[in-house]
């Protein structure tokens, strides 16, 4: 350690900037300090210059042009539902529903959204017709209606299907309340559907998975989700209140878990709006690998224009803008879940 020159440059003086660049202050899993690969080096013997955002970015780059991530991937045995869940409103929760989606649809997989929240954002961004009166979820857990009747597909991915949801949803979480077995309306209209299940029951055309895109709430609609579902993805956003409420979110899934949905398991955290940049950031997200472990994903989504651009011309980023980072961070984050199966 004595032996280390680049050690002996810092002053006890005011204004000391070297002292921020001690070993523990540099992650290479998040690299989000700004040094040059040099400097990195020298201070830390494990660097690893292949490891920076800079050269992931360089990585994701000639991936795209080889088009190596866009390799299909296998499909699952039998369809996954994934409850994408959050009560905390703009965490990005439809954001990750859709990208993951038409991500998972470019990888060879069968994908069907259902848009489970009355503002219907899900729908927009899948560029689906919503307007009142549609057809869409409402009917489906309100009247009975089956999933078939009211499945559009997305004119922009072969292999996405989608539920829209229109404003009338707004009135279900009322409506529903005299209803009988209310919490289970959806889980009956998904197990109903001849192309939900596995291989043997639903063969070749079967859906993959299944992504329901909730509302902020833990309202009926929401668990009408968390029934349905055997996996629940929860979009945290790397900000600094962004751990706050998931205890009552959790609370919820052990409820859900003890009374209605035995196999309802959290599979899945996604890190979104995830700014490299900031300290704060990797701060959360560490917080939220400590506590999570695998189940989150390796891959954060990154804050970016594109992403948050690409519904207002009713697309998902993966076609608006296919070689920006936010696509590539989805279809990686969607290849992840592909390959991990589901996580028990
Ligand atoms: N990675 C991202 N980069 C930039 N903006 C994003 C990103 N993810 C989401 N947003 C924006 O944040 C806002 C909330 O996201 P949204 O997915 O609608 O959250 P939720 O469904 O949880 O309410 C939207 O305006 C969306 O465009
Ligand atoms: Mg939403």
């Amino acid at each position: 350690m004595s032996g280390d020159p680049t050690r002996s440059t810092s002053s006890p003086s005011t204004g000391d900037v070297s002292r921020e660049t001690k070993d523990e202050d540099v992650s290479r899993e998040t690299g989000f300090t700004v040094r040059t690969a040099a400097e990195l080096a020298a201070i830390d013997p494990h660097f690893d210059a292949d490891q920076t955002p800079l050269a992931a970015e360089a990585r994701h780059s000639v991936l795209m042009r080889q088009g190596i991530q866009r390799e299909p991937v296998g499909r699952p045995a039998a369809t996954r539902v994934f409850v994408v869940a959050n009560q905390k409103g703009g965490v990005g929760k439809t954001t990750s529903t859709v990208n993951i989606a038409a991500a998972l649809s470019e990888l060879g997989q069968r994908v069907l959204v259902i848009d489970l929240d009355p503002q219907g954002n899900a729908s927009t961004a899948l560029n689906i017709e919503h307007r009142q009166g549609t057809p869409g979820t409402y009917d489906v857990l309100v009247d009975g209606v089956s999933l078939a009747e009211v499945i559009q597909s997305c004119p922009d991915c072969d292999t996405l299907d989608v539920v829209p949801a229109t404003i009338d949803l707004a009135g279900a979480e009322i409506e529903l309340v005299s209803v009988v077995a209310r919490e289970g309306r959806l889980k009956k209209a998904i197990s109903a559907h001849p192309l939900v299940g596995s291989a043997a029951l639903a063969g070749e055309e079967r859906y993959d998975y299944l992504l329901i895109d909730c509302p902020p709430s833990l309202g009926l609609l929401t668990l009408n989700a968390l029934v349905a579902g055997a996996e629940m993805m929860i979009p945290i956003q790397a900000e600094y209140y962004a751990l706050e409420g998931l205890g009552q979110l959790l609370a919820t899934v052990d409820m859900v878990r003890a009374h209605l949905n035995p196999d309802l398991a959290v599979s899945t955290i996604v890190l979104t709006m995830y700014d490299a940049r900031t300290r704060l950031a990797a701060g959360v997200a560490q917080e939220v690998r400590e506590h999570f472990g695998d189940q989150v994903l390796k891959t954060a989504i990154p804050r970016s224009v594109r992403v948050s651009e690409a519904p207002s011309y009713g697309q998902t980023v993966m076609t608006y803008d296919p070689s920006s980072p936010g696509a590539l961070s989805y279809l990686e984050a969607a290849r992840e879940i592909a390959i991990r199966g589901s996580v028990r």
